[in-house]
């Protein structure tokens, strides 16, 4: 067990460094929690059309599109599918909690793989959820 167990953690890194999958990984066990984001008066600027489908497919679709299967999705929960705006809005809390930016803290978990967005690209994500994902 001890030898296994050691053996596994010295695959993880490399494993991680991008060895096996075609997508380059990034570690887990970024700290979280709520970004503490709020909806400025009058709505946000950001819509799903000019925001959200863009920012989904060049930052998360990669693991979580419902065309993605299997090994493909790097572990990626097949109950966690954002093809459309309804599923990221189901989803809007956890997502705050993993990916996006506000006044409290910047969440970098997930992407688990390259590219990931910059700071201003995660609290427009955090505004855009905090009104609701219009
Ligand atoms: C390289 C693959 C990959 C990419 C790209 C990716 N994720 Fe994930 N995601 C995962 C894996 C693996 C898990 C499950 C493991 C975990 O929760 O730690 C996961 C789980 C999740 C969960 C569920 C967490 C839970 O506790 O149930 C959410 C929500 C999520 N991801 C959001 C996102 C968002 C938003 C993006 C884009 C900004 C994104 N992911 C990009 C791999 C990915």
């Amino acid at each position: 067990m001890r030898r296994a167990g050691r053996a596994l953690l010295l695959a993880a890194p490399l494993w991680l460094l991008g060895c096996g999958p075609r997508v380059p990984l990034r570690p887990d066990g970024a700290a979280l929690g709520p970004t503490g984001a709020t909806c400025p008066d009058g709505g946000s600027t950001f819509t799903y059309e000019s925001f959200g489908r863009a920012f989904f497919a060049t930052y998360c679709q990669t693991c979580h599109a419902s065309t993605v299967i299997g090994t493909a999705r790097f572990g990626a929960p097949s109950s966690e599918t954002f093809d459309d705006v309804l599923s990221i809005r189901a989803e809007a809390t956890m997502i705050d909690e993993l990916a996006a930016a506000g006044p409290d803290r910047v969440n970098t978990d997930m992407p688990r793989s390259f590219p990931v967005p910059n700071d201003a690209e995660r609290h427009a994500l955090g505004e855009w959820l905090a009104c609701g994902a219009p």
